[in-house]
């Protein structure tokens, strides 16, 4: 296993729409460990492969919580290969996002409450399951980021500019 780079704003990659993967093989699921331990490092619930750079419908989420501070927390790793939605409810629901992709930024997002989603297994296996509450936000969250797009194209234009020309500064800052 690897910890690999996440690529932050306002890199142009995490505008790509990412391919299908073929065939569930051994490079796939050492790049789904390598995820899942980006994941783990950076610390975030949820990653999907363009963080690292890959442009392959795969997403990592473990939404295991931490009922006190300090408590040990049995890990809960889930991967998704090429997921959908194949429905979503009229109800929405409210979360503050974040993304290790726009570091430190949180907004409220609203979203459909429930999704219906499939997808494969590491062995690829097909699975179809009901998501809510986080599992649902999360979720649609990390297939946004597989058609290019982010959490903060759902804010307010002024909002979005601003975090955008926040990071576009940063990075040319950085470039000196
Ligand atoms: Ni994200």
């Amino acid at each position: 296993m690897a910890i690999r780079e996440i690529i932050v704003l306002p890199d142009k990659q995490l505008r790509l729409i990412s391919k299908p993967v073929e065939t569930v093989n051994t490079e796939i699921r050492q790049l789904a460990d390598d995820m899942l331990e980006t994941m783990y490092d950076a610390p975030g619930i949820g990653l999907a492969a363009i963080q690292v750079a890959i442009p392959l419908r795969m997403v990592t989420m473990d939404l295991a919580k931490r009922e006190k501070e300090g408590e040990e927390v049995k890990p809960q790793p889930r991967v998704f290969i090429n997921p959908e939605i194949l429905a979503s409810s009229e109800d929405l629901s409210v979360y503050e996002e974040g993304c290790l992709s726009i570091p430190e930024y949180y907004e409220e997002v609203e979203r459909p409450a429930r999704v219906r989603v499939r997808f494969l297994d590491l062995d690829g296996k097909v699975h179809e399951e009901d998501a809510e509450g986080l599992y649902a936000t999360c979720i649609q969250h990390e297939i946004d980021h597989l058609n290019g797009v982010l959490f903060v194209d759902y804010l307010s234009k002024l909002k979005r500019d601003r975090v955008i020309k926040k990071f576009a500064k940063a990075a040319r800052l950085a470039a000196k």
